[in-house]
């Protein structure tokens, strides 16, 4: 069932949610396997998805947990397009509107699509 409760224990899921997805979609697993590996449980994987759950949890409550620079790690990747980024999206709100209702969900999906557009637009595609 869909939550309306926005804590970091639902961001997690969110995030868990979204990376299981990803790592079984054929255009994007491969970039995360090629920095993160290939096995959520790892020690890599795990420290990644608790900074996306700062992260998101910085964004959507201004929490403050996450003080990092979410670009910069996308400018070293070779071969990110266009697609790559509908992909991203598609994921990202699938998964999304399996954990939240929909007046949450739409805080997510809007900071998404402007956070991939500046992305794009960063990197001239
Ligand atoms: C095709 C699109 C994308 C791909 C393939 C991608 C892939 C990745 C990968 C592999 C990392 C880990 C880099 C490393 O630690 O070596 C990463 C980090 C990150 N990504 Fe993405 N990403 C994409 C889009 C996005 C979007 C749209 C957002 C935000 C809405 C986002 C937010 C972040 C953040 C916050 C980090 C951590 C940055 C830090 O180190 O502080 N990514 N991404």
């Amino acid at each position: 069932m869909q939550t309306k409760q926005l804590d970091k224990q639902n961001i997690n899921k969110l995030v868990i949610t979204f990376y299981t997805r990803v790592l079984k979609n054929e255009k994007l697993a491969p970039f995360f396997i090629e920095h993160l590996g290939p096995d959520m449980k790892s020690q890599t994987w795990q420290t990644h998805m608790d900074l996306l759950t700062d992260f998101w949890t910085t964004l959507i409550t201004g929490s403050g947990d996450y003080r990092g620079f979410p670009f910069p790690p996308h400018a070293q990747m070779s071969g990110l397009d266009r697609e790559a980024f509908e992909t991203w999206i598609k994921l990202f709100f699938e998964s999304v509107d399996k954990i939240f209702t929909e007046d949450i969900a739409i805080k997510f999906k809007e900071k998404s699509s402007i956070i991939a557009s500046n992305f794009m637009r960063n990197l001239g595609i």
